[in-house]
C-alpha cells in the first residue's frame, strides 16, 4: 500500500511539493510493481482545509467551484508527470465522506469521543470562527511569528489556535476575540500507551519520524477537537453536532483507506481493500513532507487503533527535508520557484523527474536551480545515458543490420563488465528498498557510465575492420546493458524507458516488466528498431531560462482566465 500526502488543492503544486511526496511514492510504487509485488498507490486532492477556504474567500467564489476546477487540472498534470496512481481521488468524493462518517461513529461508540466547552477564536469583522490556518500568530514553543492555528511550521509542533501569542485573523489581519463553544474531542491520551508501543516497536520508522513522535509523547498527549464551526467540510456525524464539520486532518488521513475502498469498488471487488489494510502481510508506506509527520505517526495510528479493528499501522513514514529554489524557500506570494504546470511547458516530464530525484533532499535541504537542471539533463541524460544508448543502437543498425550480434568466446573484459552491471542492478535495488532514491538513481545512471567506458575501451569502430567477431562481442554486451538500463530506470524516467523499450523492439510495455528481466538475455539475432535520440540538450543561460519560464507563466495565466 503506497501512499503520498494529499495535496491541498488551493493551488497547483510546485516542484518542492511533488518531490517529497507524490514523485517519491511514484518511484517506489513503480519499483515494487517491477519486483512483482501487488501494489496499490492512492492519494487525492485535499479539498476541505482552511487553505482552500481562505483562497476561495480571496477569489470570492464558493470553495467547491475552486476545488472542482483545480482538482481537474491537477489530476491531468499528475498524469502528464507520469505518476502511476491506482487511484487519484478527492475528499469530496461520496465514498470518502461516507467512510469518514462511519469511521468516526465507530470510534465514538468505542468511547474515544467526548464533548467539551472550550474557548474559540472568533473574528468579528469576518464573522467567522478562526480554527487552524484561519489564524496566525507567534508560536508559544519556539517564538516563530509565522505560526498557524494548528501547527508551527518552524518547530513542527501541533497547536491550538488559542495557544498562539498575538493571534490575528489570516483573512483580514484583525485581532480575534475569544468565545466559548462546545466541540467534540478525540481522546488521544487514552491511546498514549498503545501509540508508544507502536512507535518503539516499529523498526521501519525512520529516526526523524520516531524521535519527533516520541518527543510529543513525552510532553503528554492532549485531546484534539475533531469538529469545527466551518461550513466547508464533511458534516460531523455525532449526535448533536449537526451544524459542525470534521477537522480536515482527521478526515484527510482516512482518505488513504477510503481511496482504497473506492478503487476496489470500481473494480467490482468490494471486499479486497481489506487485504491491504487488515492482512498482516500487507505493508503501508507513506511519503510526506516533514511538516506532516505528527499526523501520520500519531493522529492516523491513533484513529486506526480507536476502531478496535485490526488495521495495519503505518509501516514506514518517509519524509524529506526541503527543496529550495536558488537558495530560497518556494513562495507562492513572492513567486519564487517553479510550479508543475509551467515546468511542463518548458521541458518533458522526465527531465524534471530525473533532475529532482537526483537532488532529492534526503538528509538536508537541497537547492534546485537552472544550473542543476541544465547540468543533469545535458551531462547525465544526454551525454551519458543518451549517448551510450544511441551509439550502441546505431552501431547495431549500421554494422549488424539491426540484429543483436551473436557473441562468441567473450573475453575477460566482457565478462567482467557483465558482472559489474549485475552488481549495479543489485545496488540500485538495495537502495530503493531503503528508500534512498537519490543514491539508487546515482547507481542506475552509473550503469550508462560503465557502458560508455566499456565502449570507449573496446573501440568497436576499429575492431569492426580488423576482427568482426570482437566487435560483435562488444555490441552484444553493450546491448545487454541497454536493456538493463531500460528496466532499472523505469521508476525514475518512465516515458524515456518506454521509448527505449520500443527502440529495442521488445514486446509489451516496459512498465509491465519484472525487475529480474535484467537477468535475461537480449538474445542474439533479435531485431531492434532504428535508433532515435532519447534526449536533446537544454540551451540557454540562467537568465534566458528564467525568461522562458515567465513566458510560460503568462501563457498559462491567459489560458486559465479564458
Ligand atoms: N494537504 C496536506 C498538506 O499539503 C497533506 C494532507 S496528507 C493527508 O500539507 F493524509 F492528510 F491527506
Ligand atoms: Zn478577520
Amino acid at each position: 500500500m503506497v501512499t503520498s500526502a494529499w495535496p491541498y488543492i488551493n493551488y497547483v503544486p510546485h516542484l518542492g511539493n511533488i518531490v517529497s511526496s507524490i514523485l517519491s511514492a511514484d518511484v517506489v510504487a513503480r519499483y515494487y510493481r517491477l519486483k512483482g509485488h501487488d501494489v496499490v498507490y492512492v492519494t487525492g486532492s485535499d479539498e476541505h482545509g482552511t487553505p482552500i477556504e481562505i483562497e476561495a474567500v480571496r477569489l470570492n467564489i464558493p470553495p467547491k467551484q475552486l476545488t472542482d476546477r483545480n482538482h481537474a487540472q491537477v489530476s491531468d498534470l499528475f498524469q502528464r508527470w507520469g505518476i502511476a496512481f491506482s487511484n487519484y481521488t478527492r475528499t469530496e468524493n461520496p465514498v470518502h465522506k461516507e467512510f469518514v462518517r462511519n469511521f468516526l461513529l465507530k470510534i465514538y461508540e468505542n468511547g474515544y469521543i467526548f464533548t467539551q466547552e472550550s474557548e474559540q477564536l472568533y473574528c468579528p469583522k469576518c464573522d467567522r470562527f478562526l480554527p487552524d490556518r484561519f489564524v496566525e500568530g507567534t508560536c508559544p514553543h519556539c517564538g516563530d511569528t509565522g505560526a498557524r492555528g494548528d501547527q508551527c511550521d518552524a518547530c513542527g509542533k501541533l497547536l491550538e489556535p488559542t495557544n498562539l501569542l498575538e493571534p490575528r485573523c489570516a483573512i483580514c489581519n484583525s485581532a480575534p476575540i475569544v468565545e466559548t463553544r462546545k466541540h467534540w474531542y478525540f481522546d488521544l491520551p487514552k491511546l498514549s500507551e498503545k501509540l508508544r508501543d507502536y512507535i518503539q516497536n516499529n523498526e521501519q520508522l525512520p529516526d526523524n519520524a520516531r524521535n519527533f513522535t516520541l518527543n510529543i509523547l513525552k510532553d503528554g498527549l492532549k485531546p484534539r477537537p475533531v469538529t469545527r464551526d466551518n461550513k466547508w467540510g464533511i458534516p460531523s456525524p455525532f449526535p448533536g453536532s449537526e451544524d459542525k464539520t470534521i477537522y480536515v486532518w482527521v478526515e484527510a488521513v482516512l482518505g488513504y483507506i477510503s481511496a482504497t475502498v473506492q478503487y476496489f469498488k470500481r473494480l467490482g471487488q468490494e471486499e479486497r481493500w481489506k487485504e491491504y489494510w487488515f492482512d498482516k502481510e500487507a505493508k503501508t508506506l507513506y511519503f510526506i513532507g516533514k511538516d506532516n509527520i505528527p499526523f501520520h505517526t500519531m493522529i492516523l495510528p491513533a484513529l486506526l487503533l480507536a476502531t478496535h479493528e485490526p488495521y495495519n499501522l503505518p509501516w514506514t513514514v518517509h519524509s524529506t527535508e526541503f527543496l529550495m529554489f536558488d537558495g530560497q524557500a518556494f513562495s507562492k506570494s513572492r513567486r519564487i520557484g517553479i510550479w508543475i504546470d509551467e515546468a511542463l511547458e518548458l521541458f518533458p516530464a522526465d527531465y524534471w523527474r530525473y533532475s529532482l530525484l537526483s537532488i532529492r533532499p534526503e538528509v538536508k535541504d537541497t537547492n534546485f536551480s537552472w544550473t542543476t537542471l541544465v547540468e543533469k539533463v545535458n551531462s547525465d541524460l544526454n551525454d551519458t545515458l543518451g549517448n551510450f544508448v544511441h551509439r550502441t543502437l546505431t552501431f547495431i543498425n549500421k554494422q549488424f543490420s539491426s540484429a543483436v550480434p551473436q557473441p562468441s568466446s567473450l573475453d575477460e573484459k566482457d565478462k567482467a563488465i557483465l558482472e559489474e552491471a549485475k552488481e549495479i542492478v543489485n545496488k540500485t535495488s538495495e537502495c530503493l528498498e531503503q528508500f534512498k532514491l537519490q543514491e539508487a538513481l546515482r547507481y542506475a545512471i552509473s550503469l550508462s557510465h560503465l557502458g560508455n567506458r566499456y565502449f570507449n575501451e573496446k573501440e568497436p569502430w576499429k575492431t569492426i575492420k580488423t576482427d568482426r567477431q570482437e566487435s560483435a562481442n562488444t555490441l552484444y554486451v553493450a546491448a545487454q546493458i541497454v536493456k538493463q538500463l531500460a528496466i532499472i530506470l523505469e521508476p525514475f524516467i518512465p516515458f524515456t524507458t518506454e521509448k527505449l523499450w520500443a527502440l529495442l523492439n521488445l514486446p509489451g510495455s516496459v512498465h509491465e516488466q519484472k525487475w529480474n528481466e535484467t537477468e535475461k538475455e537480449l538474445p542474439p539475432d533479435h531485431k531492434i528498431n532504428k535508433a532515435k535520440p532519447l534526449f536533446s540538450k537544454i540551451e540557454g543561460t540562467e537568465e534566458e531560462l528564467q525568461a522562458k519560464l515567465e513566458e510560460a507563466r503568462a501563457k498559462l495565466k491567459k489560458l486559465s482566465n479564458t
